[in-house]
């Protein structure tokens, strides 16, 4: 059986990592202007820097939750037949015992180098890094910002056509291209599935929908696909 999982914040908000769209979400606390774009990160580096490195030192205090942990036991049972997507920034799926993560938003603990494109793992505070050892080019956090391409769209879109379920967890529908995969999904003659806190913005997309908290919705998903 092939399945894809498409992730959002939803997943991580039992855990402690904000969600955007939310009331208290992070798009009410920051204009999207300011911090995520490639036009806020050339006018001023410093605020993008700060925000992202805020986000990063978070991730020390969070935990997965049953949610990712379920995620991570349903790889072990599919193997290559699961591609897990996710649009989170954060690591808790692979804390969550996730090995192969696509992070189609790219990822918090990663450096980008804004001149050759070189990728290192990161650790603590970007804002004063040295340059890239390579070519001397700025480090930017390795996220993909409003206007930017998000990673991964060609395995995404294989594996999204040939896939014979596909899941979206804890995502509002309200960004693209994610929010479009359901469609696509469906074209190809996939199983669709909505697990979210509430109705989300796709959510007449999906041929079944359940609402309530992720925690509790992933695992009972995951047994029931396993036959547990
Ligand atoms: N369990 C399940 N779903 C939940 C839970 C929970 N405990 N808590 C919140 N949700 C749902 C909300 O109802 C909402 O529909 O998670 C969704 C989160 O939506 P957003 O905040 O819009 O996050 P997301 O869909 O991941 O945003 C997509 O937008 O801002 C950009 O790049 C950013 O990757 C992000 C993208």
């Amino acid at each position: 059986m092939r399945v894809v999982v498409l992730t959002g914040a939803g997943i991580s908000a039992e855990s402690g990592v904000p969600t955007f769209r939310d009331a208290d979400g992070l798009w009410e606390g920051h204009r999207v202007e300011d911090v995520a774009t490639p036009e806020a990160f050339a006018r001023d580096p410093e605020t993008v820097h700060r925000f992202y490195d805020a986000r990063r030192a978070a991730l020390a205090a969070v935990a997965p939750n049953p949610a990712h942990e379920a995620l991570g036991r349903l790889e072990r049972a599919l193997g290559d037949d699961l591609l897990l997507v996710t649009q989170n920034i954060d690591d808790l799926h692979e804390r969550g015992g996730s090995a192969d993560v696509l992070h189609m938003h790219g990822r918090l603990r990663s450096a980008l180098c804004a001149g050759c494109g070189a990728r290192t793992g990161w650790e603590g505070p970007m804002l004063d890094a040295a340059p890239c050892a390579d070519c001397g080019g700025d480090l930017r956090p390795d996220v993909v910002w409003f206007g930017e391409v998000p990673l991964g769209m060609d395995r995404i879109q294989r594996a999204v056509a040939g896939c014979e379920v596909f899941c979206s967890i804890g995502t509002s529908g309200a960004v693209y291209p994610a929010a479009g995969f359901v469609q696509y999904a469906a074209a190809y003659g996939a199983r669709t599935l909505e697990l979210n806190l509430v109705p989300s913005e796709g959510t007449a997309h999906f041929a079944e929908a359940r609402h309530g908290p992720a925690s509790v919705l992933v695992p009972a998903w995951v047994d029931e696909l396993l036959g547990d």
